[in-house]
């Protein structure tokens, strides 16, 4: 047995606070971002949220100059004439950023952190669960993993959130929908599961991509019925790419997709590098070991 694997064992999970930065790119007032702050808030993480004014989906990772809000927030967040950055004056960890999701974390790494952190840069960005799958070559596209892959660029290991259920929706909302809840739980559960595998949480320049299948009212509707996969986001093409990690008696890994499409709650979680492509088998191997108590095969 490793000893991460044994220092897992005996401590809770959970028991680790650390510094999380989180962004989206369905913007700052959507129901998911706050849902995922109160579930790693409430396992004892300190957590900012530093997201856009507005929806940026697909924005993937674009940037620009934040600018004063010549119309609402999203949601009648706030108030037209709004300035650039923003934040919920009774809740200050709640930022916004008029500008794209990639920007948003910036400015959440660069200037929410030290003021939050004690000076310290954020131990870990979460970003999303983004409203609708983040699946192969849609990664390229997704605002939500820009933003994660902008962090894991600046030295912050990064995991980009994105599920299947749900549309956009209000943060204050009422009852909460069950699939955010759902969503958040599965989120922390795999953040508190890198946070328990010690430093550094993610090799350099790596970050994960992890899709929740979707959450129903028969199956898939609490957090303790769905099991994690280890995937590539890609479909391997014969000759070119490389073997991935053996894992599951196989060279191969599952795509996202497949993981996704495969009947019973199996989230996928691949390995992915800053230009957005696959990481190779030894960095596979290193987010396998880590997270070798949270993964299991596909049937
Ligand atoms: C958010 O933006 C995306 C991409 O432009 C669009 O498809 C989606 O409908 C928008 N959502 C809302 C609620 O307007
Ligand atoms: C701001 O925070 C207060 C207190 O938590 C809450 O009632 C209000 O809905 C929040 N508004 C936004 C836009 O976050
Ligand atoms: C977290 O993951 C473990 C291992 O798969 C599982 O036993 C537990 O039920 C999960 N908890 C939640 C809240 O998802």
């Amino acid at each position: 047995m490793h000893i991460h694997t044994l220092a897992a064992l005996l401590l809770p999970l959970g028991s680790q606070a650390i510094d999380i930065i989180s962004s989206n790119d369905d913007g700052w007032a959507e129901i998911n971002i706050r849902e995922l702050y109160s579930a790693l808030t409430d396992a004892g993480h300190s957590v900012v949220i530093s997201a856009p004014a507005e929806n940026e989906s697909g924005s993937g990772s674009d940037t620009g100059t934040p600018t004063v809000l010549t119309e609402e927030c999203e949601f009648d967040s706030c108030p037209v004439g709004s300035p650039a950055y923003g934040y919920n004056a009774s809740e200050p960890r709640f930022n916004y950023v008029n500008s794209y999701p990639a920007t948003a974390m910036q400015y959440g790494i660069d200037t929410l952190g030290p003021k939050f952190f004690d000076d310290s840069a954020p131990a870990l960005a979460v970003t999303g669960p983004n409203v609708g799958t983040n699946l192969g070559l849609v990664v390229l596209f997704s605002g939500t993993v820009g933003a994660a892959v902008s962090a894991a660029a600046s030295g912050i290991p990064a995991i980009a959130f994105s599920g299947d259920t749900g549309s956009q929706t209000a943060w204050d909302v009422s009852p909460v929908p069950l699939y955010s809840q759902v969503y958040a739980e599965l989120a922390t559960n795999l953040t508190d599961h890198l946070v328990a595998s010690g430093t550094p949480y993610l090799p350099d320049d790596i970050w994960l991509n992890v899709n929740f299948p979707a959450v129903d009212d028969d199956t898939c509707n609490s957090a303790d019925q769905f099991s994690f996969v280890l995937s590539r986001i890609y479909t391997a093409i014969p000759l070119i790419s490389g073997d991935d990690v053996e894992t599951c008696g196989t060279d191969r890994l599952p795509t996202e997709t497949e993981v996704i499409d495969t009947a019973g709650c199996y989230v996928s979680v691949s390995v992915g590098k800053t230009d957005k492509l696959d990481a190779d088998a030894t960095l596979q191997a290193v987010v396998l070991d880590k997270l070798s108590d949270l993964l299991v095969c596909l049937p």
